[in-house]
């Protein structure tokens, strides 16, 4: 009897020392997390000061040259720093055209952990490109988006020293935070889940669109199409000139001349013109 409850006590001992443990380590586990995080808020931070506070001041607050980024989310921060826009190289020159950024992954992290305690505004939005509608997305992209990327994703000029850039380089993460954000002259959209999916979907189509059809020399449909112009607008002069320059050909500005009558020439001592000069044509009265 004894024996038993030694035993029962020993295992209840043991649970509780079990859950104790149980207990330090979760919260140890926490401690780590939450060590690890400020410890990116901090890296982030000194990040910010050599590399943006120069633009957006040193709480980013903003400042002449450059928004607050106090409305300035992790949706809107993620994006302009995963496609290279910040940090701005050169005033004056749309972001998206820059070279892309020097920052790895882990420094944009940093910044991103860092000024999400700067900004609130909408949280980096969930995309599945593989579960979306490829059709639905064409439709969407067409009637949404085309006017401004070009159907074929290749982007153009929008209006005086306004351009849209290509979708090539955009990911499906990126096209939904796009579409959330509304970066630049671009404006916002409120899709659903699925036509998010759609377009994210449609737009990485674009990238390797399947083979419409035709040779193709691997350049891409807008140089293709441009090659063959050159070639064939080359063909047809050398085709042009070996037309005219052929031996004892009339070139046909020479065919067309109106004959000049025949007495006149008799009056001007001239032998008659030939009568080959030009061939009878449906209109005419004699
Ligand atoms: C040379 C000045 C300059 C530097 C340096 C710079 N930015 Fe910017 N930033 C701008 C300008 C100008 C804009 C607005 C124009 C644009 O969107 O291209 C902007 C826009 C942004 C936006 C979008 C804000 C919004 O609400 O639309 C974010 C986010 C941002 N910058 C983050 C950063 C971060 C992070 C860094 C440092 C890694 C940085 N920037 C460095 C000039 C700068
Ligand atoms: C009024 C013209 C306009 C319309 C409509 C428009 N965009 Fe944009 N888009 C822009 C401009 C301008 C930018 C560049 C903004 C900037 O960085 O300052 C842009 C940027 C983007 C980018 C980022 C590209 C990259 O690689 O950096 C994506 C993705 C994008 N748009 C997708 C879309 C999709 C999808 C639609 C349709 C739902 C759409 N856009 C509709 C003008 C437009």
């Amino acid at each position: 009897m004894l024996a038993v409850l030694a035993a029962a006590a020993i295992l209840v001992a043991a649970q509780a020392w079990s859950a104790q443990a149980q207990a330090d380590s979760g919260s140890s586990g926490a401690a780590a997390a939450s060590q690890v995080s400020s410890a990116a808020v901090e890296d982030g931070r000194q990040l910010f000061l050599s590399d943006c506070a120069s633009c957006h001041g040193t709480n980013g607050q903003g400042s002449n040259v450059a928004p607050t980024l106090q409305n300035a989310g992790p949706a809107t921060v993620d994006f302009y720093l995963r496609t290279g826009r910040m940090p701005l190289g050169q005033l004056g020159v749309p972001s998206w055209q820059q070279e892309r950024s020097p920052l790895t992954s882990a420094q944009i992290q940093a910044l991103e952990a860092y000024l999400g305690t700067v900004g609130t505004g909408p949280a980096i939005p969930n995309v599945v490109a593989s579960a979306g509608d490829l059709h639905r997305g064409w439709e969407l992209f067409i009637n949404n988006c085309a006017a401004c990327h070009s159907a074929t994703g290749a982007g153009g000029s929008i209006g005086t020293s306004l351009a849209a850039p290509p979708l090539s380089r955009a990911d499906a993460q990126t096209v939904a935070e796009a579409v959330l954000i509304g970066p630049g002259a671009m404006p916002r959209f409120s899709f659903s889940q699925a036509d998010v999916n759609a377009l994210a979907a449609y737009v990485e189509y674009l990238h390797t669109p399947s083979d419409p059809g035709g040779v193709s020399v691997g350049v891409g449909p807008v140089p293709e199409g441009l090659m063959a112009g050159v070639l064939g607008l080359g063909l047809l002069i050398l085709v042009t000139r070996w037309v005219v320059g052929r031996k004892g050909h009339v070139a046909p500005a020479e065919q067309l001349t109106v004959p000049v009558e025949s007495d006149e020439l008799e009056e001007a001592g001239a032998s008659k013109p030939s009568r080959r000069r030009r061939p009878p044509w449906p209109g005419d009265s004699r």
